[in-house]
């Protein structure tokens, strides 16, 4: 009796135990296909350029059963292969990944330079003064200079600019150094002339408190300012506005009393901001004129808003606009039209914000 009841003792306990490796296989097995592996798939390219803003995620073309966890900037500001750690949450556990990249330098360096450069004849000139270099690896760059030329010659030579950064990246830009017989120029590189007391910039003639005419200069409008504002008048006219000229051309001496009387009443600083001294009158040159009323109130009349927005059509500018009177020398005359051409005047209108000729020049208008 006894020892049957050993042997069922015996048998409860290994069925116990047999039970317990069961069930300790059956969970093992259950883990093991539970457990999932993840898988990277990289870009094809990893060659990332220096200096260039790139995110780890952007390397990434996928993830298998898990997602990164920090879309960390990759550290682009040294040439050479770089080591990238990444962490990839699988199911809330954070696994490790490594990858290399390589940071490359495929980018030439850009040169900034004015592609015509003036000098006179003699005149050495610093021609890397006219040279700016900026590149991606953010090195020091030096710029050289490559072709002959010879500054005691009149002429033009096609140089070239060379820079080079330290991946052997090159940028070779031609430009042309202008040899003159003494030619003056504007600030903006415009050829100023002066034919018989007469300047001309960039072939227009200019007057201001600068530049004056000779007390000989100038008979009636000209025939172009003339039909222009008699193309202009009918335009506005079929609109049903007036516009007419109130004070065309005059000459050297009727500017000289006009402008004397303006003295007396107002005295010379104050005249000098509304009226010009004889000689520098545009009125003179016969390409310039006053319209209708010759005071402030016509910039508000619908002939004046009008004028303002279509004079330019015309080949008019509007040659003293607002809040330029330290610029042109005078204050703001919205009925003073001058004649420059079509195709200046369109630039000059600039959708409404007039530029002047002295900024587009760049002269001055000073006595
Ligand atoms: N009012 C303009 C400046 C002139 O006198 O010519
Ligand atoms: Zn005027």
């Amino acid at each position: 009796m006894k020892r049957k009841r050993r042997i069922k003792k015996k048998f409860i306990i290994f069925s116990i135990i047999g039970l317990i490796i069961i069930l300790g296989i059956i969970i093992l097995v259950m883990f093991l296909f539970n457990k999932k592996d993840f898988k990277v798939t990289l870009s094809d390219d990893l060659d990332i350029e220096i200096n260039s803003l790139v995110k780890v995620s952007s390397l990434i073309d996928e993830i298998d059963n898990g997602k990164l966890v920090d879309d960390i900037d990759i550290d682009t500001s040294k040439l050479g292969e770089k080591d990238i750690s990444i962490k990839i949450d699988v199911d809330g556990k954070k696994e490790d990944y490594k990858f290399k990249v390589n940071i490359v330098d495929t980018i030439a360096p850009e040169l900034t330079f004015n592609e015509e450069v003036y000098t006179t004849v003699g005149d050495d000139i610093d021609l890397l003064s006219n040279v700016e270099v900026t590149d991606n690896s953010k090195e020091d760059i030096d710029v050289t200079l490559d072709g002959d030329y010879d500054i005691n010659t009149v002429g033009e030579y096609n140089l070239f600019y060379i820079a080079k950064d330290s991946s052997g990246n090159e940028t070779k830009k031609e430009f042309t150094l202008v040899v003159e017989d003494n030619v003056e120029r504007t600030s903006k590189g415009f050829v100023i002339e002066n034919r018989d007391g007469v300047t001309y910039i960039d072939g227009l003639l200019v007057v201001n408190k600068t530049y004056s005419l000779p007390s000989w200069y100038g008979d009636g409008l000209t025939s172009e300012t003339q039909s222009a504002f008699n193309e202009m008048e009918a335009d506005a006219k079929a609109l049903g506005l007036n516009i007419y000229i109130s004070s065309g051309y005059r000459s050297y001496s009727t500017q000289d009393t006009i402008y004397n009387n303006y003295v007396k009443v107002d005295g010379q600083k104050e005249a000098d901001t509304y009226s010009a001294r004889a000689g520098h009158s545009e009125h003179q040159t016969g390409l310039a004129f006053d319209l209708n009323s010759i005071d402030d109130s016509f910039t508000y009349t619908d002939e004046g808003k009008w004028v303002n927005a279509n004079c330019y059509k015309y080949g008019f500018i509007i040659r003293y606009p607002k809040g330029k009177d330290d610029i042109t020398g005078y204050m703001h005359e919205s009925w003073h039209l001058r004649y420059v051409g079509e195709e200046l005047a369109s630039k000059l209108y600039n959708n409404g914000d007039w530029i002047t000729l002295e900024e587009y020049f760049g002269i001055t208008s000073e006595y």
